[in-house]
């Protein structure tokens, strides 16, 4: 019995990828609050058939059902690999054993990995590169090579006839309910955050992709994660401010505290910024989700980090904080460095090192012995006012 849901997208075009509402974390790593969707398409042309990604492993035979419910397995001609990290390749070797003359299309990045992570031999791999077409019949894919999206070997497909973009983890969102944009109301958020915790270290390839695909037509975006956008406008405005390290008068408090110290140091700077109009989100490091951290850095102007010394260093969760700020490389333009020690400083100028690397200009670092004194606190509303007074002064990029 067919029962598999699938949807169609466009004529002869389907989504039949799959749910994961199970999934909590990803890269074991990030939270994952409202799963994800691993989204594979099939593209049935007149004369030849198309996959397009396909899913993670574990979802292979939920994959073949919904091919088979619609086309048939044996019959599909050629499976697009537009980038080989297993969430959307996991499957490519169960269905290439399933059919003998089904070819893997790939950059030749792509090549290498699809050879050495899953076995595929290499007459079986079509390698194509920037602008080569394959025709369908009555669709033509063209593929754009968008390379560290975030992988060396990414592509995006595009489908003249019918003008729309697969662009694989580009534009994706970890969401799983919803199949089209307008079912998921806060979905830009999810993207930002998706944003953040993937493609933000790599915005200057993420410009690049951007200017590429300008020149196309794109009425769809099928991203292989999340919604499809039927309304591809305003996820690429979203994205035109994010890749090129748009920030606005906002700031991400990111803190801890032992025993209240370092906290008291980190509140009065929350209550002038949001007393001067900078909005603010505030992250206490020890529950927080750090996809929100990865989506508030996208377009903060500011970081404010609080660490108290542990041991003779920042505590082991600002040393994460920092960590994660230096891998995700956000277009933050200033910090503020809070802490309190017991009986050994370091950890501010340890955090303050750690930001002044990824260029931020720290505009005040701080530390006490303790509890901060009335004179220490007014030190620390000064140096408030004076990051208030630098968010709002610069410009947006
Ligand atoms: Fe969704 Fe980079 O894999």
């Amino acid at each position: 019995m067919n029962w598999r849901n699938i949807v169609q997208i466009s004529k002869d075009i389907y989504w039949v990828g799959a749910k994961d509402w199970n999934r909590r974390l990803f890269d074991a790593l990030i939270p994952l609050p409202s799963g994800t969707t691993y989204n594979s398409y099939l593209i049935l042309g007149k004369d030849k058939s198309a996959l397009i990604d396909t899913v993670n492993p574990g979802f292979e035979k939920e994959l073949e059902e919904k091919v088979n419910q619609v086309s048939n397995l044996e019959n599909l001609d050629y499976i697009i690999m537009n980038h080989a990290e297993p969430d959307h390749a996991g499957a490519i070797s169960y269905l290439m054993s399933k059919n003998n003359k089904v070819m893997l299309v790939c950059t030749n990045k792509g090549a290498t990995m699809a050879k050495k992570f899953y076995n595929i031999p290499e007459n079986r791999i079509k390698v194509v590169s920037n602008d080569y077409t394959i025709n369908l019949g009555n669709k033509t894919l063209r593929f754009v090579e968008a390379p560290m999206l975030h992988w060396p070997e990414t592509m995006f497909t595009y489908i003249e006839e019918d003008k729309i973009l697969f662009p694989c983890d580009f534009f994706g969102a970890h969401v799983a309910y919803g199949i089209f944009d307008d079912e998921v109301e806060n979905l830009i958020d999810y993207a930002q955050k998706y944003f953040g915790e993937i493609m933000m270290p790599f915005r200057v390839m993420a410009k690049k992709a951007l200017e590429k695909i300008k020149s196309l037509e794109i009425r769809i975006i099928a991203p292989s994660h999340g919604p499809i956008y039927k309304n591809p406008e305003r996820i690429l405005k979203a994205y035109e401010k994010w890749v090129n390290g748009e920030t606005r008068i906002k700031a991400t408090i990111l803190y801890l505290s032992m025993w209240g110290n370092t906290e008291k140091m980190v509140l009065p700077i929350i209550d002038i910024l949001n007393s001067e109009g900078i909005e603010t989100k505030v992250h206490n490091l020890t529950v927080t989700d750090i996809g929100e951290v990865a989506k508030d850095l996208v377009d903060s102007r500011a970081i404010v980090l609080g660490t108290p010394t542990f041991l003779s260093g920042a505590h082991p969760m600002a040393v994460y904080a920092s960590h994660l700020v230096k891998a995700l490389r956000p277009p933050t333009k200033f910090g503020i460095v809070l802490g309190s020690y017991g009986w050994s400083g370091g950890a501010v100028q340890q955090i303050k090192e750690s930001l002044e690397a990824l260029k931020i200009e720290v505009v005040g670092a701080f530390e006490v012995n303790g509890l901060p004194t009335e004179k220490d606190m007014d030190h620390i509303v000064e140096l408030g006012k004076t990051l208030s007074k630098r968010i709002k002064e610069s410009n947006a990029n």
